[in-house]
């Protein structure tokens, strides 16, 4: 079978190492592969920011730029606007019938979150519910591959069991997605947290300055039980190796610059001042594009226009295929 694409990002502020580690980072390579259809989720932005629109809106430029700027080509790969492809909506509705509030209330993505917010029993329904919106998502673009972090694998489970439900009561129609897991580790926060995240501000932007990056990696958490430079230091479990397995292209220097720190021989402040060296060098011609990107909002937002109307007559097709299979397509 013709394997497709689908991905996207909620525009809550600009992405970050950790996007591009967890899945941007297979997009780029596999854009010319595969079909891709990419899509800035601004409606599942909004179910936790409904009181704040204004912060959704401006970001959707921003994802876009960032694509753009790590080399997301548009002459490839479909870049979509969430909202302007009303068919998302249409298929969420008939989702929403065959999921039960047991099962979403078990997303442990959306728990972890609904804690962290402090929603508790005044959890918007349509933030509990955005998995299944996930799910029109996927489905609605004929995705069957959906390159992610781990923390998105419940997403693509629930979207498995949408179609299959959905297959057995109207007929074969939908197609079971697999989650693509990058290769990369997860990348934990500057501050040593599991996991990098704006909510928790120990990010490094794709978007921040050189100085931002150097200043924000000479803060970073490394292994709290070494005092001097010359303790022998852990590696395991330390975001600066984290991010070198990541970013550092010479593998064979990260080995022995890792057995150098587990002796003692090479201290704290060395060992960062190479990371914002490797992270710069990562970073140069991403910054570079994007300035040239930035220049043209009104281009970028073409390139989303067109991506969108690419998209929709996807997403139309898959509507007209669900509705007939569950026999409310009463003309034409
Ligand atoms: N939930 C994803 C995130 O928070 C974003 C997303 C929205 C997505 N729609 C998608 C990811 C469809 C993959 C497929 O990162």
């Amino acid at each position: 079978m013709k394997q497709r694409i689908l991905t996207g990002d909620r525009p809550t502020g600009p992405l970050h190492l950790g996007h591009y580690a967890g899945s941007l980072r297979q997009r780029v390579e596999l854009q010319r592969e595969y079909e891709t259809f990419i899509l800035i989720a601004d409606v599942q932005a909004l179910t936790d920011n409904f009181e704040n629109p204004g912060k959704v809106s401006v970001n959707v430029l921003e994802v876009a730029l960032d694509y753009l700027s790590v080399g997301i080509d548009p002459k490839v790969a479909t870049v979509m606007v969430q909202s302007a492809v009303p068919e998302i909506a249409e298929l969420t509705v008939f989702y929403l019938n065959l999921v039960t509030l047991g099962r979403l209330e078990q997303n442990p993505t959306v728990k972890t979150e609904i804690r962290e917010k402090g929603f508790g029993k005044s959890v918007p329904v349509g933030f509990l519910s955005y998995p299944v919106s996930q799910a029109a998502d996927i489905t609605a673009f004929g995705g069957t591959l959906v390159p992610v972090g781990e923390d998105q694998l419940p997403m693509i489970e629930q979207t498995r069991d949408i179609v299959r439900k959905f297959n057995g009561l109207y007929g074969a129609t939908l197609v079971e997605p697999e989650a693509l897991l990058s290769k990369y580790p997860r990348l934990p926060g500057t501050d040593g947290k599991e996991k990098m995240s704006k909510s928790l501000g120990n990010v490094i932007n794709l978007s921040d300055s050189a100085d931002e990056v150097k200043r924000k990696v000479m803060k970073m958490y490394t292994d709290p039980s070494r005092i001097h430079a010359n303790d022998p230091g852990h590696v395991e479990g330390n975001p600066v190796f984290t991010y070198l397995d990541a970013f550092d292209p010479y593998v064979r220097d990260v080995a022995e610059l890792k057995i150098r720190y587990e002796e003692g021989k090479v201290g704290d402040v060395e060992v960062k001042e190479h990371l914002a060296e490797v992270l710069n060098n990562f970073l140069t011609p991403i910054r570079k594009r994007r300035a040239e990107y930035a220049k043209k909002p009104k281009a970028v937002m073409k390139i989303l226009k067109d991506g969108t109307a690419r998209g929709r007559g996807v997403a139309a097709q898959t509507v007209e295929t669900v509705k007939k299979a569950m026999k409310i397509r009463y003309w034409d």
